[in-house]
């Protein structure tokens, strides 16, 4: 974990974010349907009905945006949805579009109710949307052919496709682009409930041994992404086999999660970083984000994206006009005391 004397945060045990090692694993833990999808309910019976729509009229899906924290399961539950309406899917993501011509390539090889799913779909650039824009309403695209004076543009009929674009920060999307979308649908972290039940599915697709509490014990450190969840399955599995019968309890679940760091709640040494900052460095907050995130060296966007998600939905950190505070949860989580504020004219606001 420590490179260089510095923490590799890119490849720490929480990290939403595909780990290399993991991608196999990942594949293999996917579910296919949508009936195999575990948690976000309400996704799920929407998509559920947009989907049977679309197939009693023998239209294609209209484009979907899914959006929510990493390690969710959009691109699993594009897949599915690809599946359900019976076409195929074609996946590429917003940075790996650099050209006009690498999306006129990627269109006009779909067939008719395909797919196209593009992840970190806000980081397409300006000039491709421009190009996206007729694909999505008109099912074509203009082509520039020639330079200078003599440049023509020539318009090709595309077949029907439905886009799934899939993006951490909806915020960052341009408004014309995010108005092409006829469905929008959010991703939340999921139950302790739900991971529970998703690494208990997991594990049986492995064949690890794993008991009820075991399965609670990694779900509720697992900061509601199954992403993490089955992460964890696959260490601790490695803790089960050396230091018991291979069977995961919550005792082995207990020793191997301490040992990697991740407490009780599933906060890791970034989340720590982040709020011990805000209380020994800011007196609690607030302070901005990016002042944050320079006091502790790491980027703003992993902080917003992969941190302050979790620390919110556990109550640790409140995100106000001025800035990023840490709550009276948050210290008492951390064992610190929480000074008086006189400012306040009470112990505290939060
Ligand atoms: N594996 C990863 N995410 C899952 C989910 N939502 N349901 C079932 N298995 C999963």
């Amino acid at each position: 974990m420590i490179e260089n004397g510095e923490f590799d945060f890119e490849n720490r045990i929480v990290a939403p974010q595909v780990i290399a090692q993991d991608d196999d694993i990942d594949y293999s833990l996917r579910p296919k349907t949508l009936s195999e999808y575990i948690g976000q309910d309400k996704v799920k019976e929407n998509m559920q009905i947009y989907i049977e729509a679309a197939k009693k009229r023998g239209e294609p899906l209209d484009h979907v945006l899914l959006y929510g924290p990493p390690g969710l399961g959009k691109t699993t539950l594009s897949a599915i949805i690809a599946h359900e309406m019976g076409v195929n899917i074609r996946v590429t993501s917003g940075p790996a579009i650099e050209k006009p011509g690498d999306l006129a390539a990627l269109l006009t090889n779909l067939q008719n109710g395909d797919v196209l799913f593009i992840d970190e779909i806000h980081r397409l650039s300006r000039s491709i949307e421009e190009v996206l824009y007729p694909a999505l309403e008109d099912f074509a695209i203009d082509i520039i052919i020639g330079k200078g004076p003599a440049a023509r543009s020539i318009r090709f009929d595309l077949p029907r496709f439905t886009l799934i674009g899939a993006t951490t920060r909806s915020g960052q999307l341009s408004a014309p682009l995010r108005d092409r979308f006829g469905v929008i649908q959010r991703l939340e972290l999921y139950s302790a409930d739900d991971l529970a039940e998703i690494i208990s599915r997991s594990a049986v697709i492995l064949g690890v041994a794993i008991d009820k509490d075991g399965a609670y014990e990694l779900a509720s450190r697992s900061r509601g992404t199954p992403r993490i969840a089955n992460r964890f399955l696959k260490r601790v599995r490695d803790y089960a086999d050396v230091m018991g019968d291979g069977r995961i309890t919550r005792d082995i679940a207990k020793i191997a999660l301490d040992r990697m760091e991740v407490d009780d709640l599933g906060l890791d040494s970034l989340d720590k970083r982040m709020l011990l900052t805000i209380i020994n460095g800011y007196g609690g907050g607030p302070v901005g984000l990016d002042t944050l995130a320079s006091a502790i060296g790491e980027e703003a966007v992993t902080l917003e994206d992969v941190c302050e998600p979790f620390l919110m939905q556990l109550g640790f950190l409140a995100r106000t006009p001025r800035g990023r505070c840490a709550t009276d949860l948050a210290y008492k989580h951390l064992g610190i005391a929480r000074p008086n504020r006189p400012e306040d004219g009470q112990t505290s606001l939060l």
